[in-house]
């Protein structure tokens, strides 16, 4: 039998607890009912796809509290629809929390975009990414357009997050949300770790029949000049 090492033995685990302890007990000083009302419910507005990256944490980058957003996150935050893993946490985002707005979110220098771009063997990773690598075929021209390697990948994280509000908008999910006339918007923003900015794409939709001109429109010219 392998005996693993009890946390307190282990320093950097054991001030994993401390840490917590400490931001437990700063939101109580400050909030004295916060964690009781918590319990009772979480009531968020927005459901945010973003990236796993360890760089892009989603309640700290937008200054929200526990309770405020709903989280999925995956290597380069992909709407896939057969993920079932992300359509049950969409569904349960829209119908059951019934979240105002969805933000797919990517971010500039997205490991999972340039890896797509390499013929790496990464094992399962390279069919998480295969949809990225053809989006990288199929706007092969307007990516290679630009100068850099650096801003070719970018390109691509652009073109990956309008992609993935594409997929968004074209699940059952959203589509009968709207039939239903639920107030529900989809967005499509990009962060820049070297800046900690976020920049929205513009390609919001709020109903099935702007969807594919608003989200065309975006894709004939990603924009770069947020770098
Ligand atoms: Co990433």
């Amino acid at each position: 039998m392998v005996v693993m090492a009890d946390t307190v033995d282990d320093p950097f685990l054991s001030g994993l607890f401390s840490n917590n302890r400490a931001w437990a007990e700063k939101i109580k000083q400050e909030n004295p009912d916060f964690f009781d009302k918590l319990a009772k419910q979480q009531a968020p507005k927005v459901l945010w796809i973003g990236c796993s990256d360890s760089r892009v944490p989603a309640n700290e980058i937008i200054g929200m509290m526990p309770g405020e957003v709903f989280v999925h996150r995956n290597v380069a935050n992909q709407v896939m629809l057969v993920d079932f893993n992300c359509l049950a946490v969409l569904q349960f985002a829209v119908e059951v929390l019934r979240v105002s707005h969805v933000i797919v979110c990517g971010h500039y220098g997205c490991g999972g975009v340039k890896a797509s771009l390499k013929n790496y063997e990464l094992g399962l990773l390279d069919n998480w990414l295969y949809g990225i690598n053809m989006m990288g075929r199929r706007y092969e021209e307007v990516i290679t357009a630009l100068p850099n390697k650096a801003g070719q990948v970018d390109a691509l994280c652009e073109i990956n997050v309008i992609e993935q509000v594409r997929n968004v908008c074209k699940t059952s999910i959203v589509r009968q949300a709207w039939r239903r006339g639920q107030e529900v918007s989809i967005h499509g923003w990009i962060y820049g770790i070297h800046d900690g900015l976020l920049h929205d794409l513009e390609v919001s939709v709020n109903d099935a029949t702007a969807a594919e001109s608003t989200l065309d429109a975006a894709l004939a010219g990603p924009r770069l000049a947020h770098r």
